[in-house]
């Protein structure tokens, strides 16, 4: 049987099927499952992942390399962009041509917005979109769907504030659009100059998602089941002092918690400047450390499907 994703590039949440969500989630677990019995998988024995990274990443590219090594499979990797054929002005079309002779699956993060979609375009290979700028982080929304579900039992009924900086904040760009399959009501808390971009908000609305906006963090939290930091995306802005004005806007302090619901569940998708005190850590609902984690299994799951190895 053929996976319903096999060949497919993974580049953004919008276009992925509920049937495909559902496959990914349930292969996630089935891996995560495996791990914990410290079964040894070798679904991609023989197969190369390529990990082309052009900003900085830790997460990103440290999961998704243990994926592919903890599936028995190999990778190569550019170790520093300064390094790579890019530097000298080589074209993403052609750096992804050359590379899609040597691997069987390309993972890549880049500044621009729409790289992985080019990237996809010019090879034959499946390739994952690690974060394209300001654009979209689709694993990483995977992974923390995959740690809702976990944290709190189900995907239905629940109220999900995002705070922080939803206009440069990928990983909020595909989140909501896997939040918006189930019965989730949604509250966007920003600073005015970081709102969720108007074109997101209103596709939402106009798939009959309850959306609320507001500054205001502490209420936000009151009435949420599940909140979600973001770091201010200092990289994206043009101006330092506007960056400098706003990268404090919101600080969750123990006393917030105190105030939420008694199972409310923390996530950030790291790395935190300072968006989260680190007395918040100890809380039970402090999800994030056990959502970077999960990266581990969800990324198998995309790996071993995308080839055809689940
Ligand atoms: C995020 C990213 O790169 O967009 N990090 C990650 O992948 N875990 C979030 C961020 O950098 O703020």
């Amino acid at each position: 049987m053929t996976s319903i994703l096999q060949g497919k590039s993974i580049l953004r949440t919008d276009t992925l099927t509920d049937e495909e969500l559902d496959v990914i989630l349930a292969t996630a677990d089935r891996f995560e499952k495996a791990l914990k019995a410290g079964r040894r998988l070798d679904n991609m024995a023989g197969q190369v992942m390529a990990a082309m990274f052009f900003e900085p990443s830790t997460r990103t590219r440290l999961s998704f390399e243990a994926a592919m090594h903890r599936l028995g499979g190999d990778v190569i990797t550019i170790a520093d962009p300064k390094t790579s054929s890019a530097a000298k002005g080589e074209s993403m079309a052609d750096a992804v041509r050359v590379i899609e002779g040597y691997a069987d699956v390309i993972v890549m993060r880049h500044p621009r917005k729409g790289s992985a979609k080019e990237a996809a375009d010019a090879v034959a290979v499946p390739v994952i979109n690690g974060g394209d700028g300001a654009g979209q982080h689709p694993t990483q929304a995977l992974l923390d769907t995959f740690t809702i579900k976990k944290e709190q039992g189900t995907l239905d009924g629940l109220t999900v504030s995002l705070a922080g900086d939803l206009k440069n904040g990928r990983t909020v760009h595909s989140l909501v659009y896997l939040l918006a399959r189930f019965d989730t009501r949604l509250v966007f808390v920003s600073p005015s100059q970081l709102r969720m971009p108007a074109h997101i908000t209103d596709d939402l609305q106009a798939k009959g998602v309850e959306i609320t906006e507001t500054e205001d963090l502490s209420k936000a939290m009151q009435e949420s089941d599940v909140v979600y930091m973001t770091r201010i995306q200092k990289e994206r802005f043009e101006d330092p002092e506007e960056y400098e004005r706003l990268k404090g806007a919101y600080v969750l302090d123990v006393a917030m918690v105190e105030q939420a619901k008694s199972d409310i569940t923390i996530m950030h998708p790291l790395p935190r400047v300072n968006e989260i005190k680190t007395d918040v850590d100890g809380y039970a609902g402090a999800a994030y450390f056990r959502q970077a984690h999960n990266g581990v299994p969800v990324r198998m799951a995309l790996l071993a499907l995308v080839t055809g190895r689940e």
